[in-house]
C-alpha cells in the first residue's frame, strides 16, 4: 500500500493558512516579514504565549517539505538527496576549517578577493565552495564576485557556540559518517562502546567521549555545540523545566550526572528556588562553566566518572541526554553506579528522547530525533530508545526501580521518572 499525501493542492492550502497566522502574527506585533537579512531578529519567538505561532511554523515546515519532495519526484528527489546534500557538508566544512564566517563584513559586503588573501584559498574555489552554500542562504552575492552575510552566516560570527556546532560536525561527525556502512560490515552487530564507525575513522580504541575528552578542541567544540543543539525548538530541555512537576520535589538535592556545563541545573535552578544542583562530569567541562551569580550558591561542579560508585546521597540523580550516548551494557552500568547510593524513595530522572513510531510526529520534531538516532549509532554504537526500551533498560539494571511517569513535551526532551524501593 502506498503512502497516503495529500495532493499538491491541498498542501498549497494548508501551507497558505499557516503562513497566513504567522504573517498576521507579525503584523499585529510590529515585526518585520521574516527574511535572510543578516540584520534583525528573523526567530520567531517561542514560549507559551507563542505556541500557536509555533504551532503554524512546524507545521508550515512540514507541509512544504512534502510538496519539495512531490515536486522533486523520484529521480531529482534521489539527486537532490545525496549529491546537493554531499556538497553542502563540505562546503561547510571549508567555511569552519578557514573560518571564513569572521572574514566576511557583518554590514555591507566583502569582495572574494580579500578571503583568497586571508585564506590562500584561490578565488575560483572560494566561489565553487561559498556558492554552494549561498543556495541555502549561507552568504549571499549582492555583487559579482564579493560575498555579503545573510542571517544564517551572520549566525556563524555572533554565536560561537553556532560555530563549534559546525565543526563538531565537520571535524569529529563527518569524516565517521562517511564510514559508517563500513564500520557495520567490521564490527558486525557489536555492542561495544569502542567500535563505532567513529573508531574506524579515528583508528582509536578509547570510546568516541573519551577520545573527545583527551582532545581540548575537540572537547571545547563538543561543549558549544551541546549548548547550540539546545538552542532553537527542538532537542531542548524547555519543554520538560515547564511542564514536569520539579515544584512537587520540595526541597532536594538533585545530583546532575553527566552535567556538561550545567545547562539543565542552571535552567531548574533559575525556576526552582528549592531545589540546589551538584553538575557532575568530566574535568575538562567544569572549566568552560559559566556560573550567573545568582546561582552560585545552589549550583556547583564537582569532578566524578559516572563508571564509579555516585559519591552523593541525594533526593535526585538527573541524567540529561547521557544515556543515549551508551550501549545498553554501559547505560546499565552507569545507572548501577547510582543505586549504590540510592536510599528507599529516591529517584532518577532520565531527560532523553523517546523514539516514537515512523511518521507519529510532525516532520520537523521526526526529523531531528532520527538524525539522533544516526549520530548515536555512527558515534557511539547507541541508540535513541522507545519508552519500552528505556522501561526494560532501567529494569534491567535493577528490577527495585520502579517507573514512575514519562511527561513528552511535543518535540522535546522527555522526562523519564523512576523510583528506587529497597
Ligand atoms: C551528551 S552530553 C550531555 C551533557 C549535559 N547533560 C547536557 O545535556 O548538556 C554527555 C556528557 O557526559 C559526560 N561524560 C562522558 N563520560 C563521562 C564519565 N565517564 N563520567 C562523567 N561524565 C561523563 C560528557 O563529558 C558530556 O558532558
Amino acid at each position: 500500500m502506498a503512502e497516503k499525501v495529500p495532493s499538491l493542492k491541498d498542501l498549497a492550502i494548508s501551507i497558505s493558512e499557516n503562513a497566513t497566522i504567522i504573517e498576521d502574527f507579525l503584523v499585529a506585533n510590529d515585526r518585520p516579514h521574516l527574511s535572510f537579512a543578516a540584520t534583525g531578529d528573523q526567530m520567531l519567538p517561542m514560549g507559551p504565549e507563542f505556541e500557536h505561532v509555533q504551532d503554524a511554523r512546524i507545521t508550515l515546515i512540514g507541509k512544504a517539505k512534502l510538496l519539495l519532495d512531490l515536486a522533486l519526484g523520484p529521480i531529482d528527489g534521489v539527486k537532490n538527496l545525496s549529491f546537493s546534500n554531499l556538497h553542502d557538508l563540505g562546503a561547510l566544512s571549508v567555511i569552519y576549517r578557514y573560518n571564513i564566517p569572521s572574514l566576511v563584513a557583518l554590514e555591507g559586503e566583502t569582495p572574494i578577493g580579500e578571503i583568497s588573501k586571508a585564506t590562500g584559498l584561490s578565488e575560483r574555489r572560494l566561489l565553487t565552495v561559498l556558492r554552494q552554500l549561498m543556495l541555502h542562504h549561507v552568504f549571499y552575492e549582492p555583487r559579482e564576485n564579493c560575498v555579503a552575510h545573510t542571517a544564517r552566516s551572520a549566525l556563524l560570527v555572533r554565536d560561537p557556540n553556532a560555530m563549534d556546532w559546525l565543526g563538531h560536525i565537520a571535524v569529529e561527525c563527518l569524516p565517521p559518517t562517511a564510514k559508517l556502512s563500513e564500520a557495520l560490515e567490521v564490527f558486525g552487530s557489536t555492542d561495544k562502546d569502542n567500535e563505532a564507525a567513529f573508531n574506524l575513522t579515528f583508528n582509536t580504541k578509547e570510546n568516541c567521549i573519551q577520545y573527545i575528552s583527551s582532545h581540548p578542541l575537540s572537547a571545547k567544540r563538543f561543549g558549544g555545540a551541546l549548548a547550540f543543539l539546545g538552542d532553537g525548538d527542538a532537542v531542548s530541555y524547555e519543554g520538560i523545566v515547564q511542564i514536569y512537576p520539579w515544584g512537587q520535589l520540595g526541597v532536594s538535592k538533585i545530583v546532575d550526572v553527566g552535567g556538561g556545563r550545567g545547562r539543565l541545573s542552571f535552567a531548574l535552578a533559575e525556576k526552582y528556588s528549592d531545589l540546589t544542583f551538584v553538575v557532575q562530569d568530566q574535568p575538562e567541562m567544569g572549566k568552560h562553566i559559566e556560573y550567573p551569580p545568582h546561582l552560585m550558591d545552589r549550583v556547583s561542579f564537582e569532578v566524578h566518572d559516572f563508571f564509579t560508585p555516585q559519591p552523593i546521597v541525594a533526593e535526585v540523580y538527573l541524567l540529561g541526554a547521557v544515556l543515549h550516548d551508551w550501549p545498553d551494557n554501559k547505560a546499565i552500568e552507569i545507572i548501577q553506579n547510582l543505586v549504590a547510593a540510592m536510599k528507599d524513595g529516591a529517584r532518577i530522572i532520565l531527560a532523553e528522547n523517546v523514539k516514537m513510531q515512523s511518521g507519529s510526529q510532525p516532520y520537523f520534531f521526526e526529523a531531528i530525533i532520527r538524525a539522533m538516532d544516526m549520530q548515536m549509532l555512527t558515534m557511539f554504537n547507541s541508540q535513541e530508545r522507545t519508552l519500552a526500551d528505556w522501561k526494560a533498560l532501567m529494569q534491567k539494571a535493577d528490577h527495585r526501580l520502579e517507573f514512575c511517569r514519562v511527561v513528552s513535551p511535543p518535540g522535546h526532551f522527555s522526562a523519564l521518572e523512576f523510583v528506587f524501593h529497597t
